[in-house]
């Protein structure tokens, strides 16, 4: 069926729409309604289905023939380790694993959080969680302690799984007293933690309550799966909101297995047996949705790539993946691309591989540069295709849905509207705009399956932060437009949200940081564009009078504390002190101008400022740090 088609069968019956794509998953007790609605504006899908993920993702695959069938290739450059895991080792694993967190107390609807970098455990880990109806979360490990001891607070987890270590090129990271820091901060203590041992960097444990991998699933018994609603909860994954308190997507089980295995054959083009490669990371939704559950509810081969795209070793390693395990698909952050474009701008490396099984690249996570999407079809000779979605949607609104049709590619344009999903873009009052002008993109209610029901023991803040703006829709935070054939372009934000190397980052919670220390009256972030990362923060900070401190001091002092409390990932590396900041009449501080100064792109002094010379200050501070950049 083509896509419009397929896209109008999906608004005119949604319930119908969905109850065929429900036919992919196993139900251990049918549902009894595809499409709850019986309390606007939360909707639920499956309501009073009985189901296990960790059975959709594994055992039925066992059971029906996939036994010595790759799961897992664990490609690992850090490490120089390749290790293929059938789906039935796979299985043997995580119902192992599934009787050692139970031996630990872990029951029905308790929480595991996961600290881990990308090893093969992790995937067991959340495995085990779903089968034994466990809600796991997991947690990047490129978040310092405050952020972990933030979610262990909001989850009051039952037991934490970490790894000893995280290797990043040239420097082994220590996780576990990242994670010791983080019990010690939180008010909430798990009743045990499992230490997985890495050969790199073991880590010391605290004998009443951490035991190692090993001793953990020694004497345990293999579980089977536990019957779980298919409303029940699988994961919380946090994702930064408007402040530092990040917000717990609640992803269910039903909804979930239904869109992420349809959207593996129907978006991304892979039939069972495939190999599908998401170079993420499994602390990300990405990682949750396609290194994980969607490759394992469709039967596909799953690549878990512990490395970079570039210097891991070379600009090939990419290409050298794709070749050795044969992906059929990838799906990475274009950010992997700039990096690759830069360290390898003729695409040389591309001459040692045979990239002949190589179908399609996706790339998401961050809005598409043309020059970037460009380069790596050229490159590539597959269609490259930019899909646009979020955490809390758990897989793509809009793309180009490769196995239903590929449609005509516009680079700089995210794509149509993904079946299930009616995008709009609107204005302040809420009136869709005219084809091509710019609003505020929200989705019609309700969403299709597999997206939030709600936030983790927040619904009220699921509902004002989402649904109360623009009543009947969803708010997705992004800005954007719609063209006249229907493409939808994300252009920006309309909160505090930067994007970091595909990394989603609030900047109101940097400035929390800054306006902590000691010398700091006020202060504003920014983020600002940047040829590899697509955008990084910058920091402006005004000091309390009779603060005399050098500068320099200071600004280093900055870095440290948000490297310290938010982590590395934030890349938060570059701050200037500054006589005042530019505010409106009101008190706003004019964080678009101050932008637009640092991007070097046409501004105006706004109306409401009372004294347009701050600007020039603002543009004088940014050149002492490189801004705008040549
Ligand atoms: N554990 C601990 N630290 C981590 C980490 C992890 N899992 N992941 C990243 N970090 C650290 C890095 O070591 C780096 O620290 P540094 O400031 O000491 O150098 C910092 O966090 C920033 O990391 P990163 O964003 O990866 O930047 P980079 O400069 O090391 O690499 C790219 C840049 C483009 C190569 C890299 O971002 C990348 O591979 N991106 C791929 C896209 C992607 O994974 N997107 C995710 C969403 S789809
Ligand atoms: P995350 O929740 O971390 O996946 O980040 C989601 C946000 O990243 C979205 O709300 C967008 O702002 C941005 N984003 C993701 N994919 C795209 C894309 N293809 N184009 C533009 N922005 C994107």
């Amino acid at each position: 069926m083509s896509y419009a088609r397929t896209y109008e069968a999906s608004q005119l019956d949604p319930a119908r729409f969905w109850a065929k794509a429900a036919e992919g998953i196993d139900w251990f007790i049918p549902y009894e309604l595809v499409l709850d609605d019986t309390r606007r504006p939360f909707y639920r899908w499956f309501s009073g289905g009985v189901m296990n993920t960790c059975y959709n993702a594994l055992d039925r695959h066992v059971a029906g023939g996939r036994a010595e069938q790759i799961a897992l290739i664990y490609d690992s450059p850090m490490t120089g380790q390749v290790q293929s895991i059938t789906y039935g080792e796979l299985l043997e694993r995580v119902a192992l694993f599934a009787g050692a967190l139970r031996n630990l107390g872990v029951e029905k609807g308790d929480r595991v959080i996961i600290y881990m970098p990308m090893v093969p455990e992790a995937v067991v880990a959340m495995l085990a969680c779903a089968r034994i109806g466990a809600v796991h979360s997991v947690v990047f490990g490129g978040f310092a302690a405050k952020e972990l001891a933030t979610r262990i607070d909001d989850a009051q987890p039952t037991v934490i799984v970490a790894a000893s270590c995280g290797l990043e090129p040239g420097k082994t990271v220590a996780y576990k007293p990242l994670l010791d820091e983080a019990i010690a901060i939180s008010a909430h203590g798990p009743e045990a933690c499992i230490i997985l041992q890495r050969p790199e960097l073991e880590a010391n444990l605290i004998e009443s309550r951490d035991v190692t991998w090993e001793q953990a699933i020694e004497g345990a018994e293999p579980t089977e799966c536990v019957a779980v609603m298919a409303t029940d909860p699988l994961y919380i994954l946090y994702t930064s909101g408007t402040t530092g308190v990040p917000k717990g997507v609640v992803r269910d089980n039903g909804g979930h297995a239904v869109a992420l295995n349809w959207s593996m054959r129907n978006v991304y083009g892979v039939e069972p047996g495939d190999t599908f490669w998401a170079a993420s990371d499994v602390g990300w939704v990405v990682g949750h949705s396609y290194i994980v559950y969607g490759p394992l509810l469709a039967g596909c081969t799953s690549v878990l790539f512990e490395g970079k795209p570039v210097g891991t070793p070379d600009p090939g390693t990419f290409w050298r993946v794709i070749a050795e395990h044969n992906v059929k698909v990838l799906f990475t952050a274009p950010t992997a691309f700039r990096a690759i474009k830069r360290d390898d701008p003729t695409g040389s490396y591309l001459a040692n591989y045979d990239l002949s099984g190589f179908k399609a690249l996706f790339l998401a996570g961050e809005r598409c540069d043309p020059d970037t999407l460009n380069w790596a079809s050229e490159k590539l000779g597959v269609p490259v295709l930019d899909h646009w979605w979020q955490t809390e949607t758990g897989w793509a609104v809009a793309g180009n849905p490769l196995g239903i049709e590929l449609l005509g590619v516009k680079p700089g344009s995210a794509g149509v509207p993904i079946p299930g999903y009616r995008v709009d873009v609107v204005d302040d009052e809420g009136t869709i705009v005219p084809p091509g002008e710019i609003g505020s993109v929200v989705i019609r209610l309700p969403m299709p399956p597999g997206t939030l029901p709600t936030l983790w023991n927040n619904e009220a803040g699921y509902e004002s932060s989402y649904l109360s703006r623009y009543p009947g829709y969803y708010l997705t935070g992004d800005a954007g437009f719609k063209d006249a054939d229907g493409y939808i372009s994300i252009m920006s934000r309309i909160d505090d949200i930067i994007n970091v190397a595909g990394h989603r980052l609030s900047t109101g919670g940097m400035e929390e940081i800054l306006a902590d220390h000691p010398d700091v009256a006020e202060c504003a972030v920014i983020g600002v564009d940047d040829d590899l990362k697509g955008q990084v923060p910058i920091g402006f900070v005004v000091l309390k009078s009779g603060v005399n401190r050098d500068h320099s001091e200071i600004v280093a002092e900055l870095v440290a504390a948000v490297r310290e409390r938010i982590g590395p990932v934030a890349a938060f590396k570059q701050a200037t002190v500054v006589a005042r900041l530019p505010k409106t009449r009101s008190g706003k501080i004019l964080r678009s101008t101050m932008q637009k100064i640092a991007e070097a792109q046409s501004w105006s002094v706004p109306a409401t400022i009372d004294d347009p010379v701050i600007l020039e200050e603002i543009g004088e501070a940014l050149s002492t740090i490189g801004y705008p950049k040549v």
